[in-house]
């Protein structure tokens, strides 16, 4: 097995293997890339039709074509299982799970602490574990750390470990995981350099930045700004409407000012499955340190209101023409949170 100064020219010579734990939105396209740029690689998940389908050449995924599986398969660059025991034969381990939010709104990391638990069953020196899952900042440190390090392996010296984000975007025609600048951030710079290495083959651009929190936090910023945006945008829609205006014609006609302003569009609902959730991952940890993110819980609050919004336009509406809400059949068009993707 591979020590880490080994792990290099693995990665060089494309001999080192490489394991995608989630096989979901994120994960698949990873893997596929990975294995179209050479390596050999095994993608893990807990969902036995997700393994089924791969196995048999399906993708299940809008950005994968099925015929890149049937390629890879083929060359035996990718394969799939729920057999963690593989993941000792993996030199580089990438992890894709879900981190959604419970019930409370608080940040639910059972999956990372799940695909964490697997890996240390199996961890063995010369081993590269980089978490690609959106989560608050200080989970690579604080929470996956101790769970890895009671193996007696020490971090930059018998195995790395990096955050990078995802920044994949569904459906984008123009930026696929390829062109999209990949953000990695080492417990060592070891752990930083070798990261980069492996991202290097497929990306057209990695950054490095200081540490694992900064690469959380670059990702939280990136949809907490979304997030925030988009609540200014429903609240100047909210406004235009006491005001007698059309918010489309002011978003529209302040969009044309060639700098200093970015277009956000207000809505019934927000979406995908990141932009609702991962500012709150962000809240959470500030709560923890008692710093109250104010944006982010006003931005939460304008947003969430908007769906009660509709309905009560909606009903004035229906009302002028003497209609009522009851009884009345009403058309949604688009209920996926934008075009071309399915409804999540
Ligand atoms: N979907 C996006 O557009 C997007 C973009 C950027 C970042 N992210 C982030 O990436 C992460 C993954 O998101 P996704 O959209 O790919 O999720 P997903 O639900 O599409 O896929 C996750 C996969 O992980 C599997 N899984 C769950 N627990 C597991 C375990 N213990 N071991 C192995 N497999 C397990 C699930 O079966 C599923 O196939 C999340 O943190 C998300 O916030 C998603």
């Amino acid at each position: 097995m591979a020590t880490l100064a080994e792990l290099s020219d693995l990665i060089d010579s494309r001999e080192a293997r490489i394991g995608v734990i989630g096989l979901g939105y994120v994960g698949l396209p990873l893997a596929v890339e990975l294995g179209a740029e050479g390596f050999r690689v095994t993608g893990f998940d807990v969902d036995k039709s997700k393994i089924r389908a791969i196995k048999e050449g399906r993708s299940y995924i809008g950005d994968v074509e099925s015929k890149e599986v049937v390629d890879l398969l083929e060359m035996e660059r990718l394969d799939a299982t729920d057999d963690f025991t593989k993941l000792a034969d993996m030199d580089v381990i990438n992890i894709c799970v879900p981190t959604p939010l419970r019930k409370t709104r608080d940040p639910d990391v059972s999956f990372i602490a799940s695909a964490v638990a697997e890996i240390r069953e199996h961890l063995r020196e010369g081993q590269l574990i980089i978490l690609g899952s959106t989560t608050y900042p200080g989970t690579t440190h604080e929470f996956v750390i101790p769970m890895l390090e009671d193996k007696g392996l020490v971090i930059g010296k018998d195995f790395s470990l990096a955050f990078a984000p995802e920044r994949i975007d569904p459906a984008n025609a123009q930026f696929k995981v390829k062109n999209v600048p990949k953000v990695v951030g080492g417990e060592t710079s070891l752990c930083t350099t070798l990261a980069c290495k492996v991202f290097d083959t497929i990306f057209e651009k990695t950054v490095p930045v200081s540490s694992t929190q900064s690469a959380e936090m670059v990702k939280l910023l990136e949809n907490t700004f979304r997030a925030i945006n988009i609540g200014l945008a429903n609240e100047i829609a909210l406004m235009c409407q006491k005001l007698e205006l059309d918010v489309w014609e002011v978003i529209d006609a302040a969009a044309t000012k060639p700098y200093g302003f970015m277009k956000f569009t207000p809505g019934p609902g927000l979406g995908g499955h990141c932009i609702p959730v991962d500012p709150a991952y962000l809240s959470w940890k500030m709560k923890s340190l008692n710093f109250p993110a104010r944006f982010i819980e006003l931005a939460t609050e304008v947003n969430s209101g908007m769906p009660d919004h509709v309905v009560d336009r909606i009903a004035e509406l229906l009302n002028e023409d003497r209609l009522a809400v009851n009884g009345a059949q009403i058309l949604i068009l688009g209920v996926a949170y934008k075009s071309n993707v399915e409804r999540r």
